[in-house]
């Protein structure tokens, strides 16, 4: 059965913009992302709005749903009562282009700053050769369909512009920690996480976690286990006097 939801939708742009309310048809079985079809086929031609696959998976949809991050292709419709209003905003961390597409291109200057997988030298392709077993925890990690809901949601920098140059959020710190337990890769990952993407400004809210349309445990399998690899290099007595010695 259908009924008339009640929507508030930002409309705007780079030069600012306000909330526009809006009673649109919702239907069984609908999603958010078809009411705001929905309004475009009905109301709002112009409004703007990223999608692509509409299945959760190109991580293109990305807003906020009553101030959530949220993919707006998995927000049920039946997770709101009929009578509630339901508020969709671009993501607050980036920049807004018009309406709810955001600029998002942070998030690919942040992952250009990691140096790719690198393997021993003299190593062809096709030489690789792993167990199941090392590779199993970052294989978790590869599930990311680069959605930024947790770079949008992590409080480092949702509300600090300031701490954007240092922080390379929880995605891409994710990005190093799977490259620190690639058995092959030999690059140095330990200090630059520290030192160059901002791991010690992460202080385990988990919020990323929380938000991830993929599940996946951001701060326990990947944040918290970087934090302690770079705190075992740190107090490694042979570590310490290797620096001491050699480091002058
Ligand atoms: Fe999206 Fe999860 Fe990937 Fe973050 S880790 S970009 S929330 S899929
Ligand atoms: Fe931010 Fe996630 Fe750390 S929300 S503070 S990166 S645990
Ligand atoms: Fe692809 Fe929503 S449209 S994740």
């Amino acid at each position: 059965m259908g009924y008339d939801a009640k929507f508030r939708v930002w409309r705007g742009d780079t030069d600012g913009g306000d909330l526009q309310d809006f009673t649109v048809q919702a239907n069984d079985g609908e999603v958010v992302l078809d009411i705001i079809h929905r309004l475009q086929a009905t109301q709002t031609p112009d409004l703007a709005v990223r999608w692509n696959c509409k299945a959760g998976k190109c991580g293109s949809c990305s807003a906020e749903v009553n101030g959530r991050p949220k993919l707006l292709c998995m927000t049920r419709m039946s997770t709101f009562t009929e009578d509630e209003v339901i508020t969709v905003t671009p993501m607050r961390t980036f920049p807004v282009i018009r309406d709810l597409v955001t600029d998002v291109s942070f998030n690919y200057h942040k992952a250009r700053e990691i140096q790719s997988f690198t393997p021993p030298e003299g190593l062809k392709a096709g030489e690789y050769r792993m167990k199941q077993v090392d590779v199993q925890r970052s294989q978790e990690f590869r599930k990311c369909i680069e959605c930024f809901l947790c770079q949008d949601t992590c409080h480092v920098v949702r509300d600090h512009e300031e701490n954007k140059e240092a922080f390379a959020g929880p995605r891409y710190l994710m990005r190093v920690a799977e490259l620190d337990m690639h058995p092959l890769d030999v690059a140095e990952r330990r200090n630059s996480a520290q030192e160059e993407h901002g791991l010690g400004m992460c202080n385990i809210t988990k919020c990323c976690t929380d938000v991830c349309p993929e599940h996946i445990k951001i701060t326990d399998n990947a944040l918290i286990p970087m934090k302690e690899r770079v705190a075992d290099r740190k107090y490694d007595p042979l570590v310490w006097l290797g620096n001491k010695l050699f480091r002058r």
